[in-house]
Formats: structure tokens, C-alpha cells, sequence
């Protein structure tokens, strides 16, 4: 439960030019975004660049280059030089997706490396310095407003246009969600004495839920991909759910019932490349919840293209059926995130963005949430959804946009709480 200096909502009537740095998973993308005038609307442009699978396991030096370089390229395509020299500094969001501890928003130290990341030298160092320094030695004209993560620019964006929203959610290769706090119910923050009414964003961080393992109950090959990952004990709750991890699960299984006797499953059939960690992704598992035939052909094709397996009819519905318990498990228990918040803040009913690839492209996963949601929440049969989890604004660029303004209003207000360097942001 990380605060985040997200001290409340959006107006509607934000403004100004902003630019946007995402690095989520596997792609890094700029953005320059204007909020113009009119209430809730915005104009973006920007630029996706592949983040280089070695990078992942590089060092820091060689990370924060090359987003550095990005950016720089960025501005450079999209501004004229002599732009460049005359130009204000541009305020700048940078979505951050990984567990930050947070003194002031433009500040936070990397509690650890999530998704599969294991990069040297950046866990419990400040990652606003690291990327300032890197900024500084290119000269560029960006001023660093505001580190956020992905779910707090899903709320903050969702909220903007829609002031129903009370949580933003990422379902996607990580798990996580934020919501809007008071300062007074917030014990890591009471030494600042704050207005107990006044709001702050908290970014759960609930991938890390039951670390302990007391909670869920865990399958071997839960346990297999805990252990195998490059930090084993961490993200618990995100190993069972998120999209990085679907694929795994399921090659997990499969190898195991390949090598237990009594099932017989790929009997003769070479499976070597089954064997291989990670080979198949959470889109497989989607691809064969979609096979709309009832011979399974698609999914036949699909382990014969990937795998090299024929597999036989009783084989297909067995991959079948696995791909509906991972899948339903995972919207199952991303539904109870959404829903432990709602009992924590007593929301009745309220909307929620979510964004990430598994709640946009998991066939049935919304619908899976929805039911959830509703056993949970204990509504009356026939009463429509009243937590309602809906496709997000772009959190990681419209919303880092936002928060980079309303952190300048702050400023401008006198409101300076959590604000590391005010200077050159009003
Ligand atoms: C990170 C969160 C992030 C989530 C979704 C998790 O692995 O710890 O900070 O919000 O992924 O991207």
C-alpha cells in the first residue's frame, strides 16, 4: 500500500502540453499529450520503441540510456532545434509500473524488480535520480513532474472523463490496482499531519497479496513458477493471475501430465519444445478459448505450428479445459482485488478502469470478473453490476499527463506536501 502524492481527482478542465514515458513491459513509448480547454478532452501523439530483451538483465547505466536516448529522439523528430533552445522546460509524467516507496512524487525507491525484470543496480535506489542524471547529461528540456505508476494513471485518466471512477486496475503481464484514500486512514503518512478528509492516491501493490502463502491455496506448478522466476516469494497473488505467467501454468501442467503414467497424454510424440520455460504466452491459452469448432481444429493447429504435438481429441479438450481454469482463475481472483477495495472504502457501486492486455484481449475474462463481482458483493439476482470494471483511458500517458498537472497546480497553490523540487514546476 503504497502512497502516491496523488493528492485527489481530476477537474476535468487540467491544461497545458505535457510528455508521457512509459515503461511498462515490453515496449517503452513517448507521448506528448495536450490537455486543451474543453472538460475531459485530450490529444496525444506519440512513439513506441521495443525494449531490448537483454536490457531486461542489464545494469541500470544501460537502462537508463537508453530511455533517455528515446525520449531524446522524440523531441527531437517531433520539435524544431531552435524549438529546443528557446523552449520551456516540459513537464514530464513517467509511468514507473513497478513498486515504488514514495517520500514525494517526484521520487521513488524501487522496492523490487517485478514481471520478470532483474536489472542491477536499481532496487532501493531512487529512480527519479537515476533517470534525472541521465536526462541532464543530454541537456534536454524536460522537467520531471511526477514518477507514477501504471494503475494510478489508469484512475486518475478513467477519472477525468468519467467521474464515476473509483479504481484504476491493470490486468495485463502484471496485476495491480490504485484508489483514492484519506490522509487520516493512512498510518505511513500520519507524521505529516495532514487534513484527515484530505485525498491521496494509494497504489495497492496487491500483486505482492499472500506472499506468506496463507492465505490461497497453491498448485505445484504455482510453486514451480514461483521458484523458477527471479525473485522467487514475490508477487504471489500476481504469479497466479497475470498474464506473464498464464502460458507457464499451463506448459507447466501439460509437462507434468505428459510424465505421469497413468494419464498418458502425447504418448511417442516428442515434446521437447514443451519443455522449454516461457515458450508459450497468455495469447495461446486465448487462442484456444477462442477455438470456436467443436472438433478443436484450430487448437490442433495451433500445438502442432507451436509445439510439434498431434494432439488427439481427448487431448484437445484436456488443453481445453485447462485454458478455462486458468483463465476463469485468474479473472476470479483478480475480481476479489477489486473487491476487497470496495469492502475496504464501502463503495456500493462505482466504475472501474481497467486496462492491460489480459482484461482487452482474454476471451470471457470480463465476464468471469463480472460473476465473481457479484458473488462477492453478495447483488440481489436480476440487480445489474454496481461495480462496474470498464476499458480504462490510457493511464500511462494521458493520465501521467494529468498527474504532471495537477502536481504543477499544487505548486502553484502553495500545496507543496510530497514535492521534492517545486522549482520549474509552476
Ligand atoms: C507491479 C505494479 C504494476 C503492475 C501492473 C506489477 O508487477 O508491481 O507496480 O502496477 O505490475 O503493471
Amino acid at each position: 500500500m503504497n502512497p502516491t502524492w496523488v493528492m485527489g481527482y481530476p477537474t476535468g478542465y487540467e491544461e497545458g502540453t505535457f510528455l508521457a514515458l512509459d515503461m511498462g513491459g515490453t515496449n517503452l513509448r513517448v507521448c506528448e499529450i495536450i490537455l486543451p480547454e474543453e472538460k475531459g478532452e485530450f490529444e496525444i501523439i506519440q512513439s513506441k520503441y521495443r525494449m531490448p530483451e537483454e536490457l531486461k538483465t542489464g545494469d541500470s547505466e544501460e537502462l537508463w540510456e537508453y530511455i533517455a536516448d528515446c525520449l531524446q529522439q522524440f523531441i527531437e523528430y517531433h520539435h524544431e532545434v531552435e524549438d529546443l533552445e528557446i523552449l520551456d522546460k516540459i513537464p514530464l509524467g513517467f509511468t514507473f509500473s513497478f513498486p515504488a516507496t514514495q517520500e514525494y512524487i517526484d521520487h521513488g525507491v524501487l522496492q523490487r524488480w517485478t514481471k520478470g525484470f532483474d536489472i542491477a543496480g536499481v532496487e532501493g535506489k531512487d529512480v527519479a535520480g537515476q533517470f534525472e542524471a541521465a536526462l541532464a547529461k543530454r541537456k534536454l528540456p524536460v522537467k520531471l513532474s511526477a514518477l507514477i505508476n501504471d494503475t494510478t494513471g489508469t484512475l486518475i485518466a478513467s477519472a477525468y472523463t468519467d467521474d464515476a471512477t473509483k479504481i484504476g486496475c491493470i490486468f495485463g503481464t502484471g496485476c495491480n490496482a490504485a484508489y483514492m484514500e484519506n490522509c487520516g486512514s493512512v498510518p505511513k503518512i500520519a507524521h505529516y499531519n495532514l487534513p484527515p478528509d484530505m485525498p491521496i492516491a494509494i497504489n495497492c501493490e496487491y500483486g505482492a497479496f499472500d506472499n506468506e502463502h496463507v492465505v490461497l491455496p497453491r498448485t505445484p506448478y504455482d510453486i514451480i513458477v514461483d521458484n523458477d522466476s527471479p525473485r522467487p516469494g514475490q508477487q504471489a497473488f500476481e504469479k497466479m493471475i497475470a498474464g506473464l505467467y498464464l502460458g507457464e501454468l499451463f506448459r507447466l501442467a501439460l509437462v507434468d501430465l505428459h510424465q505421469n503414467k497413468g494419464v498418458k497424454i502425447f504418448e511417442g510424440q516428442d515434446i521437447s519444445k514443451l519443455h522449454k520455460a516461457y515458450t508459450l504466452d497468455s495469447s495461446f491459452l486465448s487462442m484456444i478459448e477462442e477455438d470456436p469448432f467443436e472438433n478443436l481444429s484450430e487448437t490442433a493447429d495451433l500445438m502442432h505450428k507451436t509445439l510439434n504435438i498431434t494432439a488427439n481429441k481427448p487431448e484437445l479438450e484436456l488443453c481445453r479445459r485447462l485454458a478455462e481454469l486458468i483463465g476463469t482463475r485468474s479473472a476470479r481472483l483478480s475480481a476479489c482485488g477489486v473487491a476487497a477495495i470496495c469492502k475496504k472504502k464501502n463503495i456500493e457501486a462505482c466504475h472501474v478502469g481497467a486496462d492491460g492486455s489480459v482484461f482487452n484481449r482474454y476471451p470471457h475474462f470480463k465476464a468471469r470478473g463480472a460473476v465473481a463481482l457479484r458473488e462477492i458483493l453478495d447483488w440481489k439476482k436480476g440487480e445489474k453490476d454496481k461495480v462496474d470494471i470498464r476499458p480504462a483511458e490510457d493511464g500511462s500517458g494521458v493520465g501521467a499527463a494529468l498527474i504532471a498537472a495537477l502536481t504543477i497546480k499544487r505548486v502553484k497553490d502553495g500545496n507543496l506536501v510530497g514535492i521534492k523540487n517545486a522549482k520549474g514546476m509552476s
